[in-house]
């Protein structure tokens, strides 16, 4: 019914490492050529954590945005923008609060979990509570349909579909929704208003998705419809009221697991990354003294490789041949770690190369990636206003 939207958020933590281009930025980098993509700093949710101390959100967000734009997300592509810079989703944070039960909120699993693991921060406050709120107005404000999340966000998606729904079912009833839903399918004509017809009833009575999904590509392919009209009859092919927000849909990325320096998964928290930004001097060094198998203590000491984190970076980096050459070398003591390291500190320079080369422009002229954001904000605003303006009219608050 609307626009395939792809929505997601980061918290600004400042640069960014390889940790988030293997696991986010490829992902998004793929999806930007496909749907229209929104990315988003979320400095508001750095807020909900780290409200004693307000991070420059200001300062670690553009640096996080210069690192996306490096990494190859292309503006002319994709909509960047931050959050507290588009102040509808505050508005339709407290309106969707209003309807949302505090035992939905408490039941969400990282509130309890993340009160535990955060012990040293006090978290007993509202923003924390509603966090999840937050997020599910972010990603309601533009009717995203695709959310690419990790699985730790899995229950945030579930949660902004409760709301969805809940808000539909609240408000999509407007009076005389039958009749105005009767009239809109009318206007389409006596042909398609009987199959559209055909297909509800299918539909409803025995469940028949694949009529659902006829009915709606139908409705997909009417080009002048108002969007109330749309709405009621996408509401009511599938026996329910107005769709005023769409349900997301999180799109899980298969978690690549881009080891650290240490072999457990590369997180700033953990202190063994590699920066995006990383000077090749730095990489090689990080690479060179990364441990190897500990009874691997002589050049002559036969080692095994699934005792060793650069082993994880081979899998990354190297192709089948590099591979069995490590293995080969490694098992028979054919081969020093210096040497074996060295092909992955090879790869990760190549990586790396134009993405530091790119970051390097914008760090010389910051106006460039502050004016990307600026023109995203705007962009965002106008979606966001949209919407808005359905949901005040479905809340009576809609002033003239
Ligand atoms: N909660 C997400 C995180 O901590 C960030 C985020 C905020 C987000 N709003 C979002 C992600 C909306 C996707 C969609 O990683
Ligand atoms: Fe690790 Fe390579 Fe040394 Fe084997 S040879 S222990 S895989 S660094």
């Amino acid at each position: 019914m609307f626009e395939t939207r792809v929505l997601s958020g980061m918290r600004p933590t400042g640069s960014l490492h390889l940790g988030h281009y293997h696991g986010v930025l490829k992902n998004w980098i793929r999806l930007q050529a496909e749907y229209p993509c929104l990315f988003f700093v979320a400095d508001w949710h750095a807020l909900t954590t780290d409200y004693e101390k307000p991070a420059d959100v200001q300062q670690t967000g553009l640096d996080m945005v210069i690192d996306w734009l490096a990494a190859g997300v292309d503006p002319s592509q994709a909509t960047l923008f931050v959050q507290s810079q588009v102040l509808e989703h505050a508005e339709l944070h407290l309106l969707l609060s209003m309807i949302t039960p505090l035992g939905w909120l408490e039941r969400v699993p990282t509130y309890k979990d993340q009160q535990e693991k955060l012990a040293d921060k006090d978290l007993s406050t509202y923003g924390f509570l509603g966090y999840p709120l937050l997020q599910a107005a972010d990603i309601l404000i533009y009717r995203a349909r695709y959310v690419p999340v990790g699985e730790d966000q899995v229950p945030h998606l579930e949660f902004a579909r409760e709301v969805a729904r809940r808000f539909n079912h609240l408000y999509g009833r407007e009076p005389g929704f039958e009749d105005k839903a009767k009239a809109a399918v009318k206007k389409l004509g006596s042909k398609k208003a009987r199959l559209l017809n055909e297909l509800r009833t299918k539909f409803l009575e025995s469940g028949d998705a694949a009529a659902l999904a006829r009915g709606q590509a139908l409705l997909d392919e009417q080009q002048n419809l108002s969007r109330g009209d749309r709405e009621r009859m996408y509401g009511w092919l599938e026996g329910g009221g107005r769709k005023i927000l769409v349900e997301p849909e999180a799109l899980l990325t298969e978690a690549s697991r881009m080891p650290g320096l240490d072999g457990q998964k590369m997180s700033k928290s953990y202190g063994n990354t590699i920066a995006l930004r990383e000077e090749p001097e730095s990489v090689s060094k990080k690479i060179k003294t990364m441990p190897t198998d500990p009874a691997r203590v002589k050049r002559t000491d036969r080692g095994n490789p699934e005792k060793c984190p650069v082993w994880e970076l081979h899998k990354v980096y190297s192709d089948a041949e590099r591979r069995e050459w490590v293995v080969k070398g490694c098992t028979t003591a054919g081969i020093g770690c210096l040497e074996c390291k060295q092909p992955v500190i090879d790869a990760i320079n190549r990586e790396l190369a134009p993405i530091r080369a790119r970051a390097q422009t914008y760090v010389d002229d910051p106006a460039l990636a502050k004016n990307i954001v600026a023109d995203g904000c705007d962009k965002a605003r106008k979606l966001a206003q949209e919407t808005m303006r359905d949901v005040r009219e479905a809340l009576g608050l809609a002033y003239p």
